[in-house]
């Protein structure tokens, strides 16, 4: 059962799911490396253990750990943020309709534009920032609403409260895209959200070192349907990669606040540098959504946008910078900094881009948690070059 969401967070990521092993006492969760279990005789599986594609102890003990951090009641974990969001695909049926978020990861809309529509399913992209466009663009058979909230990279917000009152109105359920804020910044349950997602991979695991995705259920039927997609469609989170996100999971909490305090001194910094034509982050009191964003996120977390005026001056600027890490990704220990047009929303085209204001120009960094001066000193050097 989960417990209440909003006490003892660093307390529950450390402890829920990560009890010490009942036979040893080893404190760190074990990797259960194994393909199946033996049985003592036919049809009695010790514990329930058959199969590791099915249930694997490992993978049982971050289930509980993620559902407890998110306040659910269950999660299942897959092999990467995409297969979890593959199956939440595989939970709908021929004829369903998705609302979703006209800025989300890029990687969205490709599945849903190039593999998921050749299925029967149906999606409509609107700015869910825009409450009417979100009732507006729910039909009949729309079973899902799919927010990403920051926007990714544009980091705009939407009202998960006021999204779900009017999806719920109409009998679809909310899934929120959790993963720039995680559970210690913004808690989408809490608000009405019926299923939370992570792209594991980022802050969560919080080390740039594997790869995972998970859903946090609210409902036992979406627990049972998910486990039923893990066990039929095979791409479930590996015992190690479990393990990984375990241990990065025990200092997201000093991670988030350390991430949150460089972020808001590179805002600032980057706000200050005449260079710099615009930024996007929710933690400055000019962002369109500031108010909303004190109400609905603990804290602002460390992705900042900003735009440097052309594809040239990002080029030259991505080349110059050694602290910061160009490369896709986010959320790690080390600053990452990337270019959206080019690798995270290359997959959308330059009109799905235009849409949605992306520029050739827009640098996104995601703050990491080393010095703060040696990140703004590289961003100075590298911004001297443009
Ligand atoms: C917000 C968000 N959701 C989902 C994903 C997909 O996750 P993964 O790369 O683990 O498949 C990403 C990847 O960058 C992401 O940024």
């Amino acid at each position: 059962m989960a417990k209440k969401i909003d006490e003892g967070f660093a307390t529950r990521a450390i402890h829920d799911g990560q009890e010490p092993d009942e036979r040893t006492g080893a404190v760190s969760v074990p990797i259960y490396a194994t393909s199946t279990y033996a049985q003592d005789e036919i049809g009695k599986p010790r514990l329930g253990y058959e199969y590791a594609r099915v249930t694997n102890p490992t993978r049982d003990r971050l289930e509980t750990n993620l559902a407890s951090l998110e306040g659910g009641i269950a999660s299942r974990v897959f092999a990467s943020g995409m297969a979890a969001v593959t199956a939440l695909c595989t939970m709908m049926k021929s004829g369903d309709h998705v609302v979703c978020s006209n800025n989300v990861y890029g990687g969205v809309p490709r599945l849903f534009n190039q593999v998921m529509v050749n299925y029967g399913l149906q999606f409509t992209y609107v700015d869910t920032a825009d409450l009417k466009a979100v009732e507006k663009a729910i039909k009949r058979n729309t079973k899902y609403v799919y927010v990403e909230t920051p926007t990714n990279p544009l980091m705009t917000l939407s009202d998960i409260g006021a999204i779900c009152k009017i999806a719920h109105k109409r009998g679809a359920e909310v899934v929120v895209d959790n993963t720039f804020m995680s559970p210690y910044f913004q808690k989408p349950i809490s608000f009405g959200a019926d299923m939370v997602l992570h792209s594991t991979t980022k802050f969560l695991n919080g080390h740039s070192d594997g790869l995972g995705g998970v859903i946090v259920c609210t409902k036992k039927e979406q627990a049972s349907a998910l486990a039923f997609i893990q066990k039929s469609a095979g791409a479930i989170m590996s015992p190690f990669e479990c393990w990984l996100v375990l241990c990065g999971v025990k200092t997201l909490a000093v991670r988030m606040k350390q991430h949150d305090e460089n972020g808001r001194v590179v805002a600032d910094y980057l706000g200050g540098n005449r260079k710099v034509k615009k930024i996007f982050y929710p933690g400055l009191p000019d962002h369109p959504q500031y108010e909303l964003a004190l109400r609905q996120m603990s804290g602002f977390g460390s992705m900042i946008t900003f735009e440097t005026g052309s594809l040239n001056n990002a080029k030259k600027l991505l080349k110059r910078v050694k602290v910061c890490t160009l490369g896709e990704s986010l959320g790690g220990v080390e600053t990452l900094i990337s270019h959206p047009a080019t690798m995270t929303h290359a997959a959308i085209g330059a009109e799905g881009r235009k849409s949605i204001g992306l520029t050739d120009g827009m640098v996104r960094i995601s703050v990491g948690i080393e010095d703060v001066e040696d990140i703004i000193a590289d961003l100075e050097q590298a911004l001297a070059a443009i």
